[in-house]
């Protein structure tokens, strides 16, 4: 494994630096790639206790437009690991809250801040906020896309199987930001990505192109079904996320009826591969998208994947701040 002189040299990769990280679409599959060894050599380093502290003096401002547990620590945390500083911002308690304009904001905060993390409702508020803000502006979840997420995934795949290319990543349930995430993430690694959603709740068109263009370009390919079983069928790893996120509340009970053919439990993982690993970004709801067998289970891998948002995420604020 590496050691904290390979962790120096490699997190200083010029084409990342002072970069925004809105979404996966605006990276070179080679970054991507080099992101997830980057997390992979960092979460070493870490085991072995050492924790080189690349951002001394720096500070993150962290803005929620929503709730969170594993994005709010784990940046916090890692800003910590990195020598630098977290500042947690309530958008509720910002002037921003009572309307103060996003590009005013921006401006704001990049006389103070050497990196903003946000999550928001709208994507395009946070594409206004980066365009008016002169520090690397971080997409922490927004209803398009939570490309954090994604590098945390693809991170806990690599570790379980070795290598991602030619893997069959199954995700299964809403067409939502973290589906989203996730694909673009796994067609930049070249794995075989299927998407199963309910009529209704397909995973966005104009993204679902991209993708396919940019798996195509690595070996690999994206297909989209209303056939669970189909998408499960000797998947490697299957993925669901809840079938309400957050702000839809409203939708539930009749996503209740809808997502009913798309649970996760031991009749569909009975399709994939035997050591298929099953991932979830969490919050998760035990019976409802997935039940407790397949969750609680031994291809569960949840808490790993939750563990490595830590890792991702300072490969990320290491390489762009
Ligand atoms: N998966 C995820 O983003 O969790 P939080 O909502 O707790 O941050
Ligand atoms: N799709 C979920 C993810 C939560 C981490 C939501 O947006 O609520």
């Amino acid at each position: 494994m590496t050691n904290n002189n390979q962790t120096k040299s490699l997190i200083e990769k010029e084409s990342l630096k002072g970069r925004d990280f809105l979404t996966l679409l605006d990276y070179s599959s080679e970054e991507i790639a080099y992101l997830l060894q980057l997390a992979y050599d960092m979460k070493q380093d870490t085991l072995a206790g050492k924790k080189p502290p690349v951002l001394a003096g720096k500070t993150l401002g962290m803005i929620f437009e929503k709730h969170s547990t594993r994005t709010r620590i784990s940046f916090e945390v890692g800003m910590i690991h990195l020598g630098g500083h977290g500042l947690f911002m309530n958008a509720r308690d910002l002037q921003i809250g009572r309307g103060e304009s996003v590009s005013d904001t921006g401006k704001v905060l990049s006389q103070f801040l050497d990196g903003v993390m946000i999550r928001a409702k709208s994507h395009k508020m946070v594409e206004e906020l980066a365009e008016h803000t002169t520090v690397p502006v971080i997409n922490g979840l927004t209803d398009l896309f939570h490309p954090c997420q994604a590098m945390a995934d693809l991170l806990t795949i690599k570790e379980v199987k070795g290598d991602l290319k030619g893997q069959k990543l199954s995700y299964i349930g809403d067409g939502n930001n973290v589906a989203h995430s996730l694909v673009i993430a796994g067609a930049h690694m070249g794995m075989n990505v299927a998407v199963a959603t309910p009529k209704g709740y397909e995973y966005h068109a104009g993204l679902l192109e991209k993708a396919k263009k940019i798996a195509e370009a690595n070996g690999g390919s994206v297909t989209a079904t209303y056939d669970p079983i189909e998408a499960a069928t000797d998947a490697d790893a299957i993925y669901t996320d809840v079938w309400t996120s957050m702000g839809q509340e409203e939708e539930a009970a009749k996503r209740l009826i809808d997502f009913k053919d798309f649970q996760i439990n031991d009749q569909l993982v009975g399709h994939a591969k035997k050591d298929y690993v099953f991932l979830h970004c969490l919050p998760a709801h035990r019976e409802e998208e997935v039940t407790a067998s397949v969750i609680d289970g031994e291809n569960s891998y949840v808490f790993q994947q939750a563990g490595n948002r830590l890792h991702a995420q300072k490969a990320v604020l290491a390489s762009l701040l």
